[in-house]
């Protein structure tokens, strides 16, 4: 049984953005992402420097994200933020915004788990006719910091049945982006880049783990290797092969998830499967998921690109499911760099 009128502002600043979003009744209202572009020039997150913006951008992002919602604060029920896991300085700026604006307001704070919420983001109403998973569902997570294979019961029921042993998929996207001399992050330039490129040009080893984990470190230490010694025979190497090298990167990661997908569905006899995560942007991995499905006759769920990425919404929603089930924080708690669930 849904409640009515409940709106949930939700607050994430666990990493590089800084977003606030209205929810109600599990239907958006508003969205604000602020992503901080001074990480660029640094190829990669700098934690101070991402907690400083945090700092700078929370208040003008709650604000916008309240008027585009057209309400006032006296409107919010419940403020639901990042808990963790992500950046301490990060997580810490958003979760005592959240802290003090629910105290000035009298109202509950809800502590959001970021991974579950990349989940739940597949629950977010915005558009009447498309349809959300049914449980239990698969979801492969694939972020800059975690690669997981989650099997979900309900909203707020979940296990981890596999996951990286050591680098994220997003982080070897971003690794290896690094290593082509491309900009941070070099998740989306791989993408891009591979469209014009021959995914089969260039073959890299996958990792041999039986379980359902994964593993990505290796494959960037191939390819540095690989690299290397291109290089040492031609100076361009990379510049005369970069398209293919994207797409065939790209394949490489691509397979190594979707195989490990492929034995958790038959190890567990579900077959509606879900991405999620910044990595589920990539246009590769969204293409061959749904051939995939038709293969094997899945029935899948892609997120819409605002919500693969970072993002509020996808804590709001979270928060409209733990509100409904009585599930709140407490202003004694403090932020876990790495949460667990
Ligand atoms: O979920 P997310 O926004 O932040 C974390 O929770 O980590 O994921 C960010 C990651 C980065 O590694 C970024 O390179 C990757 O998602 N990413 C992509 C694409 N868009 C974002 N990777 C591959 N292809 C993309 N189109
Ligand atoms: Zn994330």
């Amino acid at each position: 049984m849904k409640h009515k009128n409940i709106t949930i502002l939700g607050i994430e600043s666990s990493c590089d953005e800084t977003s606030a979003a209205l929810i109600k009744d599990g239907k958006i209202l508003a969205n604000i992402i602020a992503t901080q572009k001074i990480h660029e020039t640094f190829g990669g997150v700098v934690p101070e420097l991402a907690s400083r913006a945090h700092q700078i951008n929370i208040v003008p992002a709650v604000k916008i994200a309240i008027e585009k919602a057209n309400c006032s604060v006296n409107d919010i029920d419940a403020i639901a933020y990042t808990r963790g896991p992500g950046l301490m300085g990060a997580l810490l700026v958003g979760a005592s915004f959240a802290k003090a604006m629910a105290l000035a307001l009298q109202i509950p704070l809800i502590e959001v788990h970021h991974m579950q919420a990349h989940i739940l983001a597949h629950f977010i109403e915005d558009d009447e006719n498309k349809p959300k998973p049914q449980f239990p569902f698969l979801c492969l997570t694939v972020s800059g910091g975690h690669t997981q294979i989650v099997r979900v019961d309900d909203y707020l029921k979940m296990k981890i049945i596999g996951e990286t042993i050591d680098d994220a998929a997003g982080e070897a996207f971003d690794k290896v982006a690094k290593l082509l001399k491309l900009p941070y992050p070099g998740g989306p330039w791989i993408d891009k880049l591979a469209q014009h490129g021959n995914p089969e040009r260039f073959v890299f080893p996958h990792p041999q783990i039986k379980n359902l984990d994964f593993s990505f470190s290796g494959l960037k230490t191939s390819i540095l290797y690989f690299l290397q010694n291109e290089t040492l025979k031609d100076a361009n190497f990379i510049e005369h092969n970069k398209a293919d090298l994207c797409a065939s990167v790209q394949k490489t990661i691509i397979d190594i998830l979707l195989s490990k997908l492929q034995k958790a569905a038959k190890i567990t006899g579900i077959n509606t499967i879900a991405l999620a995560g910044g990595v589920s942007a990539n246009s590769g991995l969204r293409n061959q998921l749904q051939m995939l499905a038709q293969k094997n006759k899945w029935n899948i769920f892609i997120p819409k690109f605002e919500y693969c990425t970072d993002n509020a919404a996808m804590i709001a929603i979270t928060g409209y499911y733990k509100y409904l089930n009585n599930d709140f924080g407490a202003q004694h708690h403090a932020p876990f760099a790495r949460y667990t669930f």
